[in-house]
């Protein structure tokens, strides 16, 4: 059987071989351990301490070899020293916020997040007493301006969803660490493909592994990565809070990262080819990508990323019914919300990722009623480009 080797120079072999478990039975593929339970490590009761050693499982709450598996592939990928799966990318968030802030404690968050974690922060937070302050993602001024005496904790998203907006991580991450604070970034939209936020000295990344690290929107799941303290910290919210990863799941998971990327290089690529065809388009009123020279942001995406991936934004001239009307006229678009699959989905954060705000939240973010959203999958940039034209036009 092969020795199993740890380090691999090129994010490709890193996908397809890290965190592979050492073959019990000659299997090529790390199998599914689809069991909540293990046996004692201990065969003698009496000598049983409640203690799990290291490299044991006891309950699949607590951990489990296909779930620790996807973890190590994941932080291989991202170059972390640990990672932590769990049942969703808002099980991850969630359980990491609460880990550093609690009450008395101060939030500083960037106001362009994903809707889900927006209302988490705007809604749950006030109530177990953690203060937020939200600043403006592209101003990394603003960060330092917001510090408190009791800040605890800096949240980033980059780029942001739905507008790619770009966040200067190496400048924000420097505020943290000078104050002390601990810092943590949503990269779901870049992938450690084409973002390494660690390496730009952020403490913690998230991920909703239901997008581009799965790749084929059959699950739902997320992670955490970081430091060994830092993700043992996590550790205990995740057996207590319970968003722990079905084993199935992260079977398919580590099945999916094989692919990671080869699927981002084809991502990168249609994303670049379709943003710019919008940007020429007469239906179009606007286009955000961070590929684009035309993005106000696009110096700083191409420092701080290696792709622009996958997500396009754009705003239908005619306004919300001429956006419905072009949603409606997609044939190989489908209309459906979430993103980094290899199909193509179109949706309006209106009323998909950005329908927990107010109207009045979404306009002064500058996410309009006609905004449309694409994730453009893996297929053929000249089929989505003529769908894209006959829907606008
Ligand atoms: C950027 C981003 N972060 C986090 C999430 C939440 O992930 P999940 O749906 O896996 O809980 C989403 C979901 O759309 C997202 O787009």
């Amino acid at each position: 059987m092969p020795e199993k080797r740890k380090k691999f120079k090129g994010a490709s072999t890193t996908a397809v071989h890290a965190g592979e478990l050492t073959p019990s039975q000659g299997e090529v593929v790390t199998p599914i351990y689809q069991t909540s339970t293990f046996y004692f490590p201990t065969s003698d009761p009496s000598t049983w301490e409640g203690k799990v050693p290291d490299g044991s499982y006891i309950y699949t709450r607590w951990g489990n070899p296909t779930i620790r598996a996807t973890e190590d592939k994941l932080s291989e990928l991202e170059g972390s020293e640990r990672g932590l799966l769990f049942s969703s990318g808002m099980a991850a968030i969630t359980s990491a916020i609460l880990s550093f802030v609690g009450k008395g404690d101060h939030l500083i968050s960037i106001e362009d997040i994903y809707g889900g974690t927006y209302s988490f922060i705007r809604s749950e937070l006030p109530r177990l007493g953690v203060e937020t302050t939200f600043v403006d993602s592209t101003d990394p001024s603003k960060l330092a301006e917001a510090i408190k005496p009791n800040t605890k904790l800096i949240y980033l998203e980059s780029p942001t969803n739905p507008l790619l907006k770009i966040v200067d991580i190496r400048r924000a991450a420097k505020v943290a660490r000078e104050h002390g604070i601990k810092s943590l970034i949503d990269s779901t939209f870049a992938t450690p493909i084409n973002q390494k936020p660690i390496d730009m000295g952020v403490d913690l990344v998230a991920h909703s592994c239901t997008k581009y690290l799965n790749g084929h929107s059959d699950l739902i799941a997320g992670v955490v990565l970081g430091s060994q303290a830092d993700i043992e910290s996590i550790y205990k919210k995740r057996i207590l809070y319970g968003g722990s990863m079905d084993p199935l799941a992260a079977f398919l998971l580590f099945r999916g990262l094989k692919t990671l990327a080869l699927r981002m290089e084809r991502h990168n690529r249609n994303g670049a080819q379709i943003a710019k065809f919008l940007e020429s388009h007469p239906g179009v009123e606007g286009v955000h990508y961070p590929g684009l020279d035309s993005h106000p942001q696009h110096a700083l995406a191409r420092e701080q990323m290696t792709g622009f991936g996958g997500m396009v934004s754009f705003e239908v001239r005619g306004g919300r019914k001429a956006a419905e009307r072009a949603l409606r006229a997609f044939q190989v678009i489908k209309m459906a919300t979430s993103l980094g699959g290899v199909d193509s989905l179109a949706s309006m954060p209106l009323n998909s990722s950005h329908s927990s705000l107010t109207p009045q939240e979404r306009q002064r973010l500058g996410i309009k009623d006609q905004l449309v959203r694409l994730s453009l999958g893996i297929e053929d940039a000249e089929d989505l480009i003529q769908d894209l034209d006959h829907a606008l036009s």
